[in-house]
């Protein structure tokens, strides 16, 4: 595509001329525009850039891993990996408030960075993910909040560095284009969106790790069936919601008295609007049947079919 090979020309003669010959940190989160922006940054700038990279312990399966293997072996990128699992765990024990869960989660992140950043020696600038979208919905001085992203605000104040933001005029569909045309993987460049407070709100009521193991594997089932379906380019986004409400049910020839699993897939351009994707009743069923037989403490599924707005995608 001429257009983004154009735009990646003027970013990186752009990004080499602001930059010089001083250094460049990157927060890596495993998702799509964060890794954009690493692989652009590590093409123009090289080994000026450093990337951390927080497991926070909110990350689905295996992925910490695959973000080590993906960024760090086959790109290259110089990686700081820290792992802060018990860190985040023990500082939102008991945490039920969904903005409370994204303030302390966010504040961890810049606390972790500061210290990390204060080990390297002479870093200058800073380089960030924001997309068009996250700019709008995170606020201006005249613009309501809806909910506090914990990719935008926060860590430029706090930290004294210079900010890079190559993406904040682009949409999602953009930053796509320009994965693909900076040849990552396809998997890479197609991965649905994925918030920085993780699986922590996505959990409603506060956040153990007995919690946290039935999120991650029930969101394995729903990845697994849709990409056997064949539809992850069909659906933007797709997860799976522990709801904290508790149900009677029955399993063989007894009462279960156990929670409820919440499936959330939506169509969608750029997050800002959404419909409830229409996947196959068919499918729905065998999710459902997976969840329940293979992940513990789940003995009902629901489908949310609410649209954004007046629903947000997330559930908190
Ligand atoms: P909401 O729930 O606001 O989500 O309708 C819109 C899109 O944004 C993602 N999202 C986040 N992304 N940090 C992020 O980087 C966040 O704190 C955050 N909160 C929500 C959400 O997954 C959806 O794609």
């Amino acid at each position: 595509n001429w257009d983004m090979s154009g735009f990646i020309d003027e970013q990186i003669a752009h990004i080499r001329e602001v930059v010089g010959d001083k250094k460049v940190l990157l927060g890596l989160s495993g998702g799509v525009d964060s890794s954009v922006v690493g692989v652009l940054l590590h093409k123009a700038i090289g080994n000026q850039l450093t990337s951390i990279f927080v497991d926070h312990g909110l990350l689905r399966k295996n992925e910490a891993e695959q973000v080590m293997e993906m960024m760090g072996q086959q790109f290259g990128l110089n990686i700081i990996k820290v792992d802060a699992q018990e860190r985040f765990l023990s500082k939102l024990a008991g945490i039920t408030d969904p903005e409370q869960k994204r303030k302390i989660i966010g504040n961890e992140f810049i606390q972790l960075f500061n210290d990390e950043s204060t080990k390297l020696d002479g870093i200058e600038f800073l380089a960030q993910g924001t997309l068009y979208t996250d700019v709008i919905e995170s606020g201006t001085d005249t613009a309501q909040t809806i909910k506090s992203h914990h990719n935008v605000g926060g860590l430029p104040e706090d930290l004294q560095f210079k900010l890079i933001e190559p993406l904040n005029t682009l949409f999602k569909d953009e930053v796509r284009e320009l994965g693909e045309a900076l040849d990552m993987p396809h998997e890479m460049v197609w991965r649905q969106p994925f918030p920085g407070p993780g699986l922590g709100i996505r959990i409603l009521g506060d956040i153990t790790e007995d919690k946290l193991e039935i999120v991650r594997d029930s969101d394995w089932i729903l990845r697994d069936e849709i990409s056997k379906a064949g539809l992850e380019a069909d659906v933007w986004q797709y997860f799976t919601v522990l709801t904290g409400v508790r149900s009677v049910g029955v399993m063989g020839d007894y009462r279960t008295y156990d929670y409820t699993i919440a499936i959330r897939a939506i169509t969608s351009v750029d997050g800002m609007t959404a419909d409830f994707a229409q996947l196959p009743w068919p499918l729905l069923q065998k999710i459902s049947a997976r969840i329940v037989n293979e992940v513990g403490h789940i003995n009902r599924v629901v489908y949310d079919i609410t649209a954004k707005p007046p629903a947000t995608v997330e559930w908190e």
